[in-house]
């Protein structure tokens, strides 16, 4: 049965009318460029945008909420002035929302904000419910979601770096709770331990991913000593990368309207036009104010963004929202230092969209697609065949002997024929192929026969 929330969201109001509490966003934003190690939440109070309204927010909040299995009985916005230091909303509010825990049976309360180690203790205190912050019901979700090991490591480490300064005077409170929202993941028994015995899983859980991070570097080099360009998709959460990414590719990535559904890095071949490969690589979803230390700690997941030669920006275009994600996930790709990554604009779920609205709203080289229905797709394949600019593409004569059958396999596997004629016991080729796999026949047919290449008509595909 799913358990029975109360959603609390802030506004603070100014004198220039009303703004989501806590717009520190400039600090922030300054924390996250600066920063590339995992820190505690705690010392980054908050990191909302100006760009976002107290309505959005509470929006994806809710969101959030039913993707993490709750069900919600009231919402309260609590508009003020400041922020209160002991309780977040001021004490008349807190007992507004005690008298409603009462009446509507609930089980939890949880908060579009963060909250400090003190704030924790006084709500549950005088909430006598469990209480949760915007951080921990994110990573609630993700410990629900990461399918890997290095994905499961990566959230329990970074639920214990939360609860850790949030544990003081919290022990009796934390004995009490059964499962349920923002128990998962490192589980009860993890959550009573106390300080010193937390600080030794940490210790045990960094080992462990530091030794899961040596074995993928491993594999990702055995992997770049046959260079294959990667390409990458980012977004929003829901926009439908899990969905694109199995349709490109074939393969079965769990696609759920459910948001994160994906934490782990997942990598398939994908065979472009020109016949080219790429590693197209399916990642976690970027939020609006995604929490500081979920950046960081996911960094390993999202090492495949910055490594990518191109980046699909795949986005939802029938969302109300279309422009505001944007922003989030620009933001997200500064802190990654990935904007300088050659980037396709993909407006997916274009099915749910009128012929007028697809003529009018297209950004120049953006490219519409279905990954549901499969529309659009050929274009979007060509459109990476075109940015590719590593590996180019190149148009070759070739003459080689009917009876190397070796070279005409590759050829046959990776080039795409022009024409072929048959002369005696030789075939005489035109191709369009990648600059590497002419180089590699080359090699071994010179090996085999000295002076069988005639490379007449070299030159990049236009
Ligand atoms: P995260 O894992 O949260 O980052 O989500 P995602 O971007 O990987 O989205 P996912 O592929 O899980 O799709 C989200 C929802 O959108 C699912 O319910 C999909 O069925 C739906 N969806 C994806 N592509 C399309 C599309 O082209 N058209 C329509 N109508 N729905 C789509």
């Amino acid at each position: 049965m799913s358990e029975r929330a109360i959603l609390v969201g802030l506004e603070i109001a100014t004198r220039s009318g009303s703004q989501l509490a806590a717009a520190q966003h400039a600090r922030a934003a300054a924390e996250l460029l600066v920063s590339s190690q995992a820190v505690s939440a705690a010392s980054v109070p908050d990191r909302r945008t100006d760009a976002s309204s107290a309505e959005d927010s509470l929006a994806e909040f809710r969101e959030l909420v039913l993707s993490a299995g709750a069900e919600i009985v009231a919402e309260v916005v609590q508009r003020r002035q400041r922020l209160d230091a002991a309780t977040l909303i001021g004490a008349g509010k807190v007992e507004e929302i005690r008298g409603m825990v009462t009446l509507h049976a609930v089980d939890l309360v949880l908060f579009d904000h963060e909250l400090s180690p003190t704030q924790f203790r006084n709500l549950e205190d005088r909430l006598q419910c469990r209480v949760l912050d915007r951080t921990q019901l994110i990573l609630d979700i993700f410990a629900s979601r990461a399918r890997t090991r290095e994905g499961q490591l990566q959230v329990e480490c970074a639920q214990l770096e939360y609860l850790l300064p949030r544990l003081a005077g919290r022990g009796r409170a934390m004995s009490q709770l059964g499962g349920g929202i923002g128990t998962r993941g490192p589980g009860e028994t993890q959550l009573e331990m106390d300080r010193r015995r937390i600080q030794r899983r940490l210790v045990h859980l960094r080992q462990q991913l530091d030794e899961v991070r040596r074995v993928r570097r491993q594999q990702r080099q055995r992997r770049e000593a046959v260079p294959v360009p990667t390409v990458a998709l980012v977004g929003y959460t829901n926009a439908g990368k899990s969905t694109l990414f199995n349709r490109l590719t074939g393969a079965r990535v769990l696609a759920s309207s459910r948001l994160f559904a994906t934490l782990d890095p997942k990598l398939r071949a994908v065979e472009l036009p020109s016949r080219r490969r790429v590693l197209l690589s399916d990642t976690v979803g970027f939020i609006r104010n995604l929490p500081h230390m979920l950046v960081t700690s996911f960094r390993a997941t999202l090492e495949e963004v910055e490594r990518a030669e191109i980046l699909l920006h795949v986005r939802d275009a029938s969302s109300p929202d279309f422009h505001a994600q944007k922003e989030q996930v620009e933001r997200v790709l500064a802190e990654l230092d990935a904007q300088q990554i050659p980037r396709i604009e993909v407006l997916n779920k274009a099915d749910l969209l009128d012929a007028d609205q697809l003529a009018d709203g297209l950004p120049t080289g953006a490219v519409a697609v279905s990954a549901l229905t499969g529309f659009g797709l050929d274009a979007l394949l060509a459109a990476i065949d075109q940015a590719l600019t590593s590996d180019p593409m190149r148009e070759v004569e070739l003459e080689i002997p009917q009876a190397d059958g070796a070279t005409l396999a590759a050829l046959e596997a990776g080039a795409v024929i022009v024409s072929r004629d048959y002369a005696a016991d030789r075939v005489h080729l035109r191709v369009r192929a990648p600059a590497s796999l002419l180089g590699m026949l080359e090699k071994s047919r010179h090996a085999k026969e000295p002076d069988a290449a005639t490379d007449t008509d070299a030159g990049k595909e236009p």
